[in-house]
């Protein structure tokens, strides 16, 4: 634990350096690839997760107040699932109100753990937890939780409660969906998952949703370059490249990319890197699914789907996913 109160490697300055280093070879290796592609897990910086909180609140973007309303209208049931003394382990730190409904709505709460792979932006979440909870165990973690981590020693009688809203599950590609459930299963065996998932819709809607009038989902989509400028030295003229998100129905997602305007060369770490008009940096899919799909899902990677709620539009699902033991 560094005095910041973050579990994560020792020593900070090791731990940024290799953070860069990271960002450079995933995104040089993205950039070299045909078509062009950038993780959007690299969005993610204390500008882009600042960012998101704002999409978050744009009248478009629906579906954070609609899970908000379904956890509000089902927090005591959901409480129910959860069980007493349950240690509330977020994938993801930032969802800051609906974590406080749930630790209203439960009952004798034994800690949280925000984990989530901006170690900045963890501090932030942190603080104000314990600012807002003084009584609470708060146990932050800085991890990528797409990939194998472990947690802290947590207490063997510790019931583990995983909560993953806002269907960030979406921003995964199918194999890497299972593979976390997967993992996520077993981290929580003998307790359970309450999971947020967009459900498929008009397109309309979802057009709508990730092209907001204001332009923050484009500043969002740009920040993964303007990020590159700032910890890379690379010279991307943001005004050089178009926000493009549109529903692909095949795939059941909606599809982010950064359009190149004009022929143009990029430099990168002093790789230069070329690109011609209409070109594209595929940066994020956001999956959709049906109830019955997700459910389908979960099972294949060994959870047991229990309840699942919905807004009266059909627009969200939160699901309830037990971990039983001896399924993997
Ligand atoms: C974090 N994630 C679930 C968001 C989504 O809707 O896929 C990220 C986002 N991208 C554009 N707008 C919001």
């Amino acid at each position: 634990m560094s005095d910041t109160g973050l579990l994560s490697v020792p020593g900070h300055a090791p731990a940024v350096a290799r953070a860069k280093s990271e960002f450079a070879r995933d995104l040089l290796a993205g950039l070299e690839a045909r078509p062009k592609r950038a993780p959007c897990k690299y969005f993610y910086d204390r500008e882009g997760s600042e960012l998101f909180e704002r999409i978050c609140e744009l009248p478009e973007y629906y579906p954070t107040r609609t899970e908000m309303g379904i956890l509000h209208a089902h927090a005591g049931e959901i409480a129910d699932f959860m069980g007493a003394g349950a240690t509330l382990i977020e994938f993801g730190a930032g969802a800051l109100q609906k974590v406080a409904l749930l630790l209203d709505a439960l009952k004798r709460p034994g800690a949280y753990l925000p984990i989530d792979i901006s170690g900045d932006y963890l501090q932030g979440v942190a603080a104000q937890f314990r600012q807002m909870r003084p009584g609470l165990a708060v146990r932050p973690v800085v991890a990528d939780f797409t990939r194998p981590f472990a947690l802290p020693p947590l207490g063997h009688d510790a019931r583990r409660i995983g909560f993953f809203p806002g269907s960030t599950i979406g921003n995964l590609d199918r194999g890497e969906a299972v593979a976390f459930l997967r993992r996520t299963a077993m981290m929580l065996k003998g307790g359970g998952l309450l999971i947020g998932v967009d459900l498929v819709k008009d397109p309309a809607i979802l057009h709508a949703a990730y092209n907001d009038a204001a332009g923050v989902t484009e500043a969002f989509n740009k920040n993964i370059l303007a990020r590159a400028n700032r910890e890379l030295e690379a010279d991307f003229d943001l005004d050089e490249f178009a926000h493009y998100a549109f529903f692909n129905p095949a795939m059941q997602r909606i599809e982010m990319h950064l359009m190149s305007l004009s022929r143009q060369n990029v430099s990168l770490c002093g790789r230069d890197i070329a690109f011609a008009e209409g070109e594209t940096i595929h940066t994020e899919n956001s999956h959709k699914f049906t109830v019955d799909g997700f459910r389908a899902l979960a099972s294949d990677a060994g959870f047991v789907p229990r309840a699942v709620w919905c807004d009266p539009a059909s627009l969200f699902s939160v699901h309830w996913l037990e971990a039983g033991a001896g399924r993997f």
